[in-house]
């Protein structure tokens, strides 16, 4: 069984979809990690991020499913970002995700999980919650990290990122058909939980 959860920066879908698979005893995969993991290929080796073959030329060769401190620095998601409007990335980058599928029962998380990656997907959630909220969440979750950013500087980060993932002409961040749409502002994760296990029980 495939459950996909997508949505914004800050949504609450890394957290959620953690405690969710724990509850289930499904894998976990955060799709972000792998636009990750690119991005700081991309940087360590000083490519430069607008000629698009010499990014797609490192693909074949990363270990996609390794994380590192780095991957969750705010300089590595706007790459992330950035790279991940290249419709070839995107491209090459489906074989390796739909490759989890076969793995059996997976939660996966991201932008396009649902509407792209795993269309067929059983059940499908959209997790989303107001700016504020999502900035502090983003704010807390990288002070946890050791990195102190002020609300200002969390707040541009996300925004800049969700218009772009919004915008992009590839896979662009959008409620999946079918998906159940959740608006996490004010709920704590066992709550998001709780109504998703409800929605997944009922069917
Ligand atoms: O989920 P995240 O913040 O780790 O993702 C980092 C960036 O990667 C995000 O801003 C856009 C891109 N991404 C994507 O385009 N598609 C996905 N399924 C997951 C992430």
């Amino acid at each position: 069984m495939i459950i996909t959860i997508d949505g914004p920066a800050g949504a609450g879908k890394s957290t959620v979809g953690r405690e969710l698979s724990r509850r289930l005893g499904f894998r976990f995969f955060e799709s972000g990690s792998v636009y990750r993991a690119l991005a700081l290929a991309v940087k360590e080796k000083k490519i430069d991020p607008a000629d698009r073959e010499a990014v797609c030329g490192l693909i074949p060769g990363l270990d996609f499913f390794c994380s590192r401190p780095e991957f969750y620095l705010p300089e590595t998601g706007e790459l992330a970002s950035r790279l991940s409007a290249i419709p070839e990335v995107r491209k090459d980058l489906l074989a390796i995700q739909r490759s989890l599928a076969d793995t059996g029962n997976l939660i996966a998380e991201g932008r396009d999980m649902g509407s792209v990656v795993f269309p067929g997907a059983e059940h499908k959630f959209f997790l989303d919650a107001s700016l504020p909220t999502r900035t502090r969440r983003r704010q807390e979750e990288l002070a946890g990290k050791g990195k102190r950013l002020k609300p200002e500087e969390v707040e541009a980060e996300i925004s800049t990122r969700d218009a772009r993932d919004r915008s992009r002409k590839t896979s662009p961040l959008v409620v999946p058909e079918g998906a159940i749409v959740i608006d996490t502002t004010g709920l704590g994760i066992a709550e998001v939980v709780e109504t998703m296990l409800r929605h997944i029980d009922k069917r």
